[in-house]
């Protein structure tokens, strides 16, 4: 069985893997076809995968997904400012996707987390890695055009975007993912 709270946050997962999915849906639109692209549109599937299985995996425990009109990015897209170029999407993504990795990974250490609420998050983790993976080498091989002092300015802050959202996030639903919140190591 979830909880209510736990209902909510898994809920809130969901959506905001939909809208990854979208996201990267019209990024790798607007590329032309190659390698990068091949790497996006593997990247907005998975995404869409993974809302996929979280609903399964509501619907195996017998609850419904709350309908949420906002995700994660949201807001993270409004601090961090609109990407300027593809260097910028990357490094916006890249910082992101290591926030939900961070996340989930803090949850699945949850004790009492119902196993298919595990084996969900455990299943998305190597999803997420290789999302994180692909991301980093991408914006390595961008070195030469933009180098590399300004890709790590541009991630640190990004970085600092995300901590502003994480915060605000916790300010709004601290109540609700208390329970994730007690997880050690579970300052950032
Ligand atoms: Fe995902
Ligand atoms: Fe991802």
């Amino acid at each position: 069985m979830l909880s209510e709270n736990e209902r909510w946050l898994v809920s809130y997962y969901r959506a905001s893997e939909i809208t990854g999915a979208m996201f990267f849906g019209r990024i790798a639109k607007m590329q032309r076809p190659g390698p990068v692209q091949a790497d996006l549109t593997q990247h907005f599937a998975d995404e869409a995968q993974h809302a996929r299985w979280f609903t399964e995996c509501m619907e195996s425990l017998g609850i419904t997904p709350l309908k949420l009109s906002f995700a994660y990015q949201d807001d993270y897209l409004k601090t961090a400012g609109v990407p300027s170029n593809f260097m910028e999407v990357l490094s916006i993504t890249q910082v992101f996707e290591k926030r939900i990795l961070h996340t989930y990974a803090k949850h699945l250490r949850v004790a009492g987390t119902p196993t298919p609420v595990k084996r969900t998050l455990q299943r998305i983790m190597r999803d997420e890695k290789w999302h994180v993976e692909w991301v980093r080498q991408a914006l390595q091989d961008l070195e030469p055009e933009y180098g590399k002092a300004h890709i790590d300015a541009t991630l640190e802050r990004h970085a600092a975007a995300d901590r502003e959202t994480y915060r605000r996030f916790l300010d709004e639903h601290g109540q609700r993912v208390e329970f994730l919140l007690q997880v050690k190591g579970s300052a950032a």
